[in-house]
């Protein structure tokens, strides 16, 4: 496996592993800590830092592990040694339950453990990304394999230019990007930018909990998100509503991925809370038919497509 470490190697610092990385700093783990913007991580039982996660992150990890499965599986014959992942919001590569202390296994280790070549992965919390690599290490086969693994460390805006630098070259590979941040934190125009003239089909976490809870506060980074050229109640008021329903927000999002080749996709698979609410929905856009006939075939294996797959 060879390895590059991006961001984080600029201003001369590029720690190899112990305890100048912050990894086992238990700061890091307060979610007050404003480097970590909110989001909570706690300890799992390898001693590193985790993402503290409600149950329904089974659901989120069951999906994952069969769409980058059946993705691999069906493309690794034809694109031999040119398939490549990205996820700009991987996290730490694994999550403790709150309520259980169950641990699951996070988005980029669910990715290594099947046959992409070139992995991509970028988190703005430090601690999670020094931890992503260490995890990636401790895996026996990834040492040993031809893989190619970059990591990059900041804000996946700031981290872009690095990334795409990086990439495969874009008419000879075939890529799956897991986008999956905490809300909307990428623009569409980060995506335009992200797939432009590329093969590479795209998972989006869609946040509908969050943004029908926050849907009247003023937001840039949401419209950013929506790509919405004004204020987004303004927009959606326009066209006779009020609170838009998912429904609604999805088609607005799926007809904006149209306008920029993203002709195929799927949404039928919402990821719901203890009560039933869907928390969030998890699209899959593809430039090519196939690519949907694969992620369709991962919700036909499911009862009409709920999650009902782990005890
Ligand atoms: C929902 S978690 C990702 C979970 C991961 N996909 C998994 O399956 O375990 C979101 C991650 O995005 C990171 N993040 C949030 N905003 C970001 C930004 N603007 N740029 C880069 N990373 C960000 C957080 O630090 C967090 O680790």
């Amino acid at each position: 496996m060879k390895q590059s470490w991006m961001t984080a190697c600029f201003g001369g610092k590029c720690p190899a592993f112990g305890n100048d990385t912050g990894l086992f700093d238990k700061r890091n783990l307060n979610p007050m800590n404003t480097r970590n913007r909110g989001q909570y991580l706690t300890e799992a039982s390898d001693g590193l830092p985790a993402l503290s996660v409600a149950e329904h992150a089974k659901d989120k990890e069951y999906a994952l592990k069969e769409i980058t499965g059946i993705f691999t599986r069906a493309m690794g014959k034809k694109w031999p040694g040119r398939l490549y992942y990205v996820d700009p919001f991987s996290g730490p590569g694994r999550c403790v339950i709150k309520d259980s202390g169950e641990e699951t296994v996070g988005s980029p280790l669910i990715a290594v453990r099947v046959p992409f070549n070139h992995y991509y992965f970028g988190d703005l919390n430090q601690s999670s990304i020094d931890s992503l690599r260490v995890r990636t290490n401790q895996i026996e086969d990834m040492a040993s394999s031809e893989k190619t693994v970059c990591y990059f460390s900041g804000e996946a805006t700031e981290t872009l230019d690095e990334v795409l630098k990086e990439l495969p070259p874009a008419g000879k590979s075939l890529g799956l990007a897991v986008l999956d941040p905490w809300a909307w934190d990428f623009s569409f125009d980060y995506l335009k930018r992200l797939t432009r003239n590329r093969r590479l089909d795209i998972l989006i976490n869609f946040n509908i909990g969050d943004m029908k809870r926050r849907w009247w506060e003023p937001s840039p980074r949401l419209d950013a998100f929506l790509n919405i050229p004004t204020d987004h109640r303004e927009f959606f008021e326009m066209k006779g509503r009020g609170v838009p329903d998912a429904r609604t927000l999805l088609d607005h999002y799926e007809r904006e991925l149209g306008k920029i080749g993203y002709d195929y996709t799927a949404d039928d698979m919402p990821v719901r809370n203890s009560n039933n609410t869907p928390l969030y929905h998890i699209i899959y856009a593809s430039r090519n038919k196939l690519g949907i006939k694969l992620r369709n075939a991962v919700s036909k294996k499911t009862a009409s497509g709920q999650f009902k797959m782990f005890e």
